[in-house]
């Protein structure tokens, strides 16, 4: 595995591959890995031919500046398991290389960057569309591989590629659980031990809402009884709960049998911020 600093020593690996015709998947992280990411490689290095995983933790995507300060950062594990995963290579880019100058330009991503994630994390879709932008333009991968898990970020990704017209193909991997349903995530490890278990709620109300919609009760019900389950349980603070279009994420105020529809969820476990959601109807 060969770790890749700059764009100029990506360039004549990348002109190999293509030589030779050769397909090159790529899974963009932000690092601290965990078998989420795992398994986007794994889907990758078994399609592909190549893989290379980006680690870079993007300062223009987080609201604060807290939020990226205390991001964990531990690149020489990562890179530890990233080799076991059978990984070709990994690109580490500095922030002056990514970012040699202000960034002038803001994306519209319309309807997508204005609820939910878009509402209440201003701009941050405009930093993942920046941070991404430029890594497909570096790294002209055949593939990217995204987790479900950030099913809006998935959508804004997706609608970048289209009207940037990038010649790139999207594989959307399933999320990773852990064996009480937490949704894995790099924020994990900022939960105390109380925390992490009470994260559980946000899978368990997810499920909770699918059965009782599959089942035939009203939207209006579902939604006032989770709000009720997070305003009574200790140190959670739901942000929304919302049924959508998982494409289009147009919010749904009644449940129908007859188109896709997924449930999205973010709430405060203690200081921590985590999301999550589950297809209703696929
Ligand atoms: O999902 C992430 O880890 C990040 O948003 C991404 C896609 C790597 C861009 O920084």
């Amino acid at each position: 595995m060969k770790v890749i600093r700059t764009e100029a020593e990506w360039k004549p690996i990348w002109t190999a591959i293509f030589k030779e015709d050769k397909s090159l998947g790529f899974v963009p992280t932000m690092g601290a890995l965990h078998q989420g990411h795992l398994d986007l490689v794994a889907k990758s290095t078994a399609a592909m031919d190549f893989t290379v995983v980006s680690i870079f933790v993007n300062p223009t995507q987080f609201n604060s500046s807290e939020d990226f300060q205390k991001y964990p950062q531990t690149l020489e594990a990562d890179l530890a398991l990233l080799e076991s995963a059978g990984a070709d290579f990994v690109f580490v880019p500095s922030v002056a290389t990514l970012y040699p100058q202000p960034t002038y330009l803001r994306f519209d991503f319309g309807n997508l960057e204005q609820v939910l994630e878009g509402e209440f994390r201003p701009g941050h879709f405009n930093g993942v569309g920046l941070v991404v932008a430029k890594l497909f333009h570096i790294i002209q991968p055949t593939c990217a591989f995204f987790g479900q898990k950030d099913l809006q970020q998935v959508a804004v990704i997706k609608r970048l590629v289209q009207d940037l017209s990038f010649g790139l193909s999207i594989e959307v991997v399933p999320t990773r659980r852990e064996k009480d349903g937490l949704a894995m995530s790099s924020r994990n490890q900022r939960l105390s031990p109380a925390e992490r278990q009470q994260a559980v709620l946000l899978y368990s109300q997810l499920l909770l809402a699918k059965e009782r919609l599959l089942a035939g009760e009203p939207w209006s019900m579902v939604l006032a009884d989770t709000k009720l389950a997070f305003s009574t349980a200790a140190n959670c603070q739901l942000e929304y709960f919302a049924l959508l279009h998982p494409e289009t994420f147009k919010i749904f105020d009644t449940f129908r049998t007859d188109r896709p529809q997924s449930i999205c969820i973010a709430a405060f476990v203690g200081q921590v911020r985590l999301i999550d959601n589950l297809p209703i109807i696929a």
